[in-house]
């Protein structure tokens, strides 16, 4: 028998290093039947974000990480608008010793805890708007079938072997962890007991007869894997660090635990006395939901994007690329990394009572000022800190105030009775400014916001591939902001329709603004998704003409006709994103809103 410890493995390591180069050759870099990995445009695409465990109610933090996953599907099929392009799968991790035990604790029995804990996750994300595709339970029948499937994967290609594992466990995190990372620290009752150094949770000694995946094998496929494809861990600073872990020794990984211990899990195939280890049930689900076993699967594979927090990094861009090479599959084509939400300084956890729940925050701020705000202040690689006047601030700054005031300037019955997409005229805004006239008024400035707008949905396009989603709002706003001050400049309300001098370029600056506004509406879709909608709908988009690939933007001032000049706008619908400074009495309760700066008001009313 094999002799492993945590971290350090006693013992011979199997089929030599070589040979597993030459196995795991990298079908990843040939273009399989997905064809192209780089242009998005005619694959499919998969998106998925951690499937979370079952001991506690949802909060703000899951709902983040489901949001940019959300986002980023979205954003994608703005880019290929075809359903059957796209699947985005989220669901919840409902084995192991973890909700074994918080089971107990609440004197449940597991499955009703899963059912009930799985259903706010269900529900929290309905309310939500996330659009995911498929909602994966792991208790589910498909998943067992999958699992033990992989299992027997790794098993016939000898990569599992048993062997005794000796270490410290922390069921909180389901990890093993080497001596050093365990610290120890003063319990409930002042005794000095072991906790994990990086999460501070309780662990405990364990020592028993595991299988054993041959983990150390993979350090090299691992590092080829990595070092060929910059971008498979974005943010690069994670990208770094994974590189780094893989300096140090990989040892063998157990995966498995005796039934005894652990029977809230899934057999292992053949040995009803083991149950196989979470994370490798848990990381599976991936498959499972494709069609795994079922040759379907490899449609989507590797073609894969994982959402995931910073916390469980490991797993994801080392463990479960390694599992999947040892099974003979492509590791996943992205792995996007995002930090920690913390409130008013500190981490969020039930036991300091500070946990944020996230269906408060979609009432008080609306489902698409929640998803706004989450998605323009979070910023994947560092910490972000929540508290509530900074959500009243940015939203009414930038939702009601710069959004709204713009769109309410350009549509308003009283600048434009006749409530149609007004006519560009060419001569007072020609398309280059040295051709300027007599007739003609645009300012350089309003060249520099034409140009502003004309890029960026590329620009936009180009933050979500790097996983910058606040980089993409913030020059959204920034944009939003530079047509506010185009209007300004021009004073529509100052011009007279009756004038035939005034007339044209009072549309003029009308259609310019209501343009950017097309453009602003369309690339807020994936954040905003009903706010979106109702601006859209405002100007007379049609639903066909939403996605990236219909925007042509200001296409009179290209030389090309447009399709809404002269078009009727949609049903005024009300206001589009209400002040909540105002007569909201649970404002002055809220953490962190004694300094609440309400000087901030729509300054230039037309
Ligand atoms: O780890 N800020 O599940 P989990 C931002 N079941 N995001 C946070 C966060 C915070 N404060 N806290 C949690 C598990 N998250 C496993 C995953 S996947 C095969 C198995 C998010 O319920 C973040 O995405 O502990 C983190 O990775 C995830 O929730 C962990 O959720
Ligand atoms: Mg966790």
């Amino acid at each position: 028998m094999l002799r492993v410890s945590a971290f350090r493995l006693l013992g011979r390591r199997g089929a030599s290093r070589v040979s597993l180069l030459e196995d795991f050759s990298f079908r990843y870099y040939s273009s399989g039947p997905l064809g192209v990995r780089d242009d998005t445009r005619d694959s499919r695409a998969y998106f998925t974000t951690p499937i979370f465990y079952v001991n506690a109610a949802p909060h703000i933090g899951h709902l983040y990480s489901a949001l940019l996953a959300d986002a980023l599907c979205r954003h994608h099929r703005l880019r290929v608008p075809s359903d059957a392009a796209t699947g985005f799968s989220t669901g919840t991790d409902e084995h192991g010793l973890k909700i074994q035990q918080a089971a107990a604790a609440a004197g449940l029995a597991p499955s009703e805890l899963c059912d009930r804990v799985s259903a706010q996750f269900q529900q929290l994300f309905r309310e939500a708007d996330i659009s995911s595709t498929d909602f994966i339970r792991t208790t589910e029948a498909r998943h067992r079938i999958a699992v033990q499937h992989f299992w027997g994967m790794l098993k016939s290609r000898g990569l599992l072997y048993k062997g005794l594992y000796e270490g410290w466990y922390c069921a909180s995190d389901e990890c093993f962890l080497p001596e050093a990372k365990v610290t120890r620290q003063p319990g409930p009752s002042g005794d000095l007991c072991p906790v994990s150094l990086e999460s501070g949770h309780p662990v405990s000694w364990t020592k028993e007869e595991n299988y054993i995946f041959r983990l150390s094998q993979f350090r090299e496929p691992l590092q080829q894997w990595l070092r060929g494809d910059p971008q498979a861990v974005t943010p690069e600073p994670f990208h770094h660090t994974v590189l780094q872990w893989l300096e140090e020794e990989l040892p063998d990984l157990s995966v498995s635990r005796r039934s005894s211990h652990l029977h809230w899990g899934i057999p292992v195939p053949g040995d009803d006395s083991q149950t196989i280890y979470v994370w490798l049930d848990a990381l599976v689900n991936y498959l499972t939901v494709i069609g795994y076993p079922d040759a379907e699967f490899k449609s989507w594979w590797p073609n894969t994007s994982h959402i995931i927090g910073k916390d469980i990094l490991k797993f994801h861009a080392i463990y479960w690329p390694a599992l999947l090479l040892g099974a003979g599959m492509s590791p996943p084509h992205r792995i996007y990394v995002h930090s920690h939400w913390t409130v008013c300084g500190q981490k969020m956890s039930k036991s300091l009572g500070n946990v944020v729940d996230p269906r408060t925050c979609l009432d008080r701020y609306t489902v698409d000022g929640f998803r706004y705000f989450l998605l323009r202040q979070g910023v994947p690689s560092w910490d972000c800190d929540y508290y509530d006047e900074k959500v009243v601030k940015l939203l009414d700054s930038e939702l009601a105030d710069a959004l709204g005031g713009l769109l309410n300037r350009c549509t308003a019955n009283k600048i434009n009775p006749s409530g149609i997409y007004p006519a560009f005229c060419a001569t007072c805004f020609p398309s280059e400014p040295g051709l300027v006239g007599p007739s003609g008024r645009a300012q350089a400035e309003d060249y520099a916001l034409v140009s502003a707008v004309a890029t960026l949905p590329k620009q936009v396009a180009d933050h979500y591939d790097n996983f910058q989603i606040y980089k993409a709002l913030e020059a959204v706003s920034s944009c939003v902001r530079q047509t506010n001050g185009f209007v300004q400049r021009h004073a529509p309300w100052k011009l007279n329709w009756e004038s035939p001098v005034d007339a044209p370029w009072l549309g003029t600056v009308l259609h310019v603004a209501l343009e950017c506004l097309r453009v602003f509406g369309t690339l807020l879709q994936p954040v905003t998704p009903s706010l979106a909608d109702r601006l859209l709908s405002r100007l007379g988009v049609s639903s066909t003409e939403r996605s990236l690939g219909e925007l042509h933007f200001l296409s009179r001032f290209y030389g090309h006709p447009s399709p809404f000049e002269g078009r009727r706008l949609g049903p005024e619908t009300g206001v589009l994103f209400p002040r909540l400074d105002q007569s909201r009495s649970w404002l002055d309760e809220s953490v962190g809103f004694e300094n609440i700066d309400r000087s901030f008001k729509p300054t230039d009313e037309g």
